[in-house]
């Protein structure tokens, strides 16, 4: 349905899209993911047709609709659009707001559509007040109804939650995911909370510096990073120092078996807290020790609690561990320590660059 091909663009002498490629299928949800300032705006206002690339191809269905220098016009792509500061017209209705887009169509036909909006976001009730009569959530919810009343083949959505408090975020990516793919709606959303990502999209497309880093599903990005950048992203991960001993690299917290590096890389060994277990069963005689409480901190739900390897009175290396409740022990206590070693991830150690 939309193909992106080795997309570039500057800004003066700045290159901001770097050879950006990747496709979106009918009726799929896409993430658009990264830091800010990666480039994920401007990736959909490239899409939109507000931005020409320099270089790259976009096609929709058949139809190249972005080139070289190259950009049919906004108006003529048939997309929504729900930017990052959606303002409703202050002075329209809600049910004005939604038929906004629809000038151009039948009476009757603006009636019927805005009429279904209202009913899909369940504010029939709400029709004839104006944005500021509404909550947050109410306006958010009527400006989706607005961007999708048209039916465009493709909405595009930039940070659409952004605005909104944290309860209220949760409650709306389940209600906006649920009317996208009930109706089968093609949509790309950017974001750059990850948690938001993994919880609405089909695919995700992890950006980071205007490259494309990653494609897959939330499950393939967070099993199988491509690299160290990635695994962090989307959640706080252990590093460990380790160096390639034949079949094993050696770490200060044990052995780790090797997956297909030569003697003597140094690699960085990534470990994801919800691999770290206090004092249960071994998983893995070579990833358990006895280790030493050096801080803990309940926060709310859970313990976090900061584990010493190594015997010296100040150890070298520390593993981050959480703990379900509050954690009963003391600075100063031992405990034993397991790694789950299906869960830990090994890089070649990068410059820091
Ligand atoms: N019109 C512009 N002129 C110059 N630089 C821009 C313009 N728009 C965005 N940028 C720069 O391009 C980079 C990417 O911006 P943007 O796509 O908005 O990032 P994101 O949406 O991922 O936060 C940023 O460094 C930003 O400062
Ligand atoms: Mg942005």
């Amino acid at each position: 349905m939309l193909k992106l091909e080795n997309l570039s663009l500057w800004f003066g002498d700045d290159q901001i899209i770097r050879d950006v490629s990747f496709e979106v299928t009918d009726a799929e949800l896409v993430c658009l993911l990264g830091p800010s300032g990666c480039g994920k705006t401007t990736t959909l206002r490239l899409i939109a047709g507000f931005e020409k690339p320099e270089a790259g191809t976009i096609t929709m269905g058949d139809q190249v609709v972005s080139s070289a220098g190259y950009a049919v016009d906004p108006q003529q792509r048939d997309v929504g659009f729900l930017f990052q500061d959606y303002a409703l017209f202050p002075h329209l209705t809600v049910a004005e707001n939604i038929a906004y887009g629809l000038s151009g169509r039948s009476k009757q036909e603006v009636k019927e559509w805005t009429w279904e909006m209202l009913h899909q976001i369940r504010m029939t009730d709400h029709a004839d007040k104006y944005p500021h009569e509404l909550s947050g959530g109410q306006q958010q919810r009527v400006a989706l109804a607005r961007a999708r009343a048209p039916r465009p083949r493709l909405l595009l959505l930039d940070e659409p939650f952004s605005g909104l408090d944290t309860s209220l975020r949760g409650k709306l990516r389940r209600e906006t995911r649920d009317i996208l793919k009930d109706r089968g709606v093609t949509a790309i959303m950017v974001t750059h909370d990850p948690e938001e990502a993994m919880l609405m999209a089909d695919r995700i497309v992890l950006m980071r510096d205007g490259r494309v880093v990653q494609t897959g599903t939330p499950e393939e990005l967070y099993t199988n990073p491509v690299d160290a950048f990635t695994a962090e992203f989307f959640c706080d991960v252990n590093h460990l120092d380790g160096i390639v001993d034949g079949d094993w690299i050696k770490t200060d917290a044990g052995l780790i078996p090797n997956q297909n590096y030569p003697d003597g890389t140094e690699v960085d060994v990534l470990i994801r807290p919800e691999a770290v277990t206090i004092g249960s069963e071994a998983f893995d005689k070579a990833l358990s020790q006895e280790v030493r409480v050096c801080a803990v901190d309940y926060a709310g739900g859970a313990s976090h609690i900061r584990l010493g390897l190594g015997e010296t009175p100040e150890p070298a290396t520390h593993i981050q561990a959480r703990y379900p409740g509050p954690f009963r022990a003391a600075v100063g206590d031992r405990v034993q320590l397991n790694i789950d070693q299906s869960q830990t991830l090994v890089f070649p150690k990068q410059d820091n660059a």
